[in-house]
């Protein structure tokens, strides 16, 4: 019996909060590789609605009952983390066609740091190419339904989130 090479993979990206375009990511995901770790950036520009440590909880928890995914925060560049964890491969996914020239760059970028590393890019399905964590936190900041658009709990999460910061908790 041939020795198997195991494939791991990273799936790297801000999940403020995790939606379920992302999740579907994951678990189309796991099916191509035999270990994912979904990498949360710190220390990102952007003002975000969860802290990092929030974040991580609320993909593990998303997570728990898919095998052979871990969840992990990283600073510095993505490639070097990638290597760190042991990935070949990072997972992107893109929805739309304003996505690609962004997704290219940041690909052409990391091929030329680590050319090792191969991006691979998932097509988002048709459910969820409307999806952004974006639009999802300023959907529920105007009143509107995200039922469909995040994992219950996340849903939960962000209710509560915005209950605190209009002072009624
Ligand atoms: O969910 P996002 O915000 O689109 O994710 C962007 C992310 C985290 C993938 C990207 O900002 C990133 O890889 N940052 C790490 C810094 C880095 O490696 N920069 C050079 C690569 S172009």
């Amino acid at each position: 019996m041939p020795h198997e090479k195991r494939l791991s993979a990273i799936y790297p990206g801000s999940f403020d909060p995790l939606t379920n375009g992302h999740l579907d990511l994951v678990e189309r995901s796991v099916r191509l590789v035999d270990h994912l770790v979904i990498a949360i950036l710190r220390n990102d520009q952007k003002q975000a609605l969860f802290s990092v440590a929030e974040r991580i909880d609320m993909v593990r928890e998303v997570v728990h009952g898919i095998p052979n995914v871990e969840v992990a925060a990283f600073d510095g560049l993505l490639v070097d983390f990638a290597a760190h964890c042991g990935a070949s491969v990072i997972i992107r996914g893109i929805r739309a066609v304003s996505d690609y020239e962004y997704e290219l760059q940041m690909a052409l970028m990391n091929r030329r740091l680590r050319p090792e590393i191969e991006t691979v890019f998932l097509m988002a399905s048709e459910a969820h190419s409307f999806i952004s964590s974006r639009l999802v936190k300023e959907v529920i900041r105007l009143g509107g339904n995200i039922a469909d658009l995040v994992p219950p709990s996340i849903e939960g999460r962000l209710k509560r989130r915005l209950l605190e910061e209009n002072g009624e908790e």
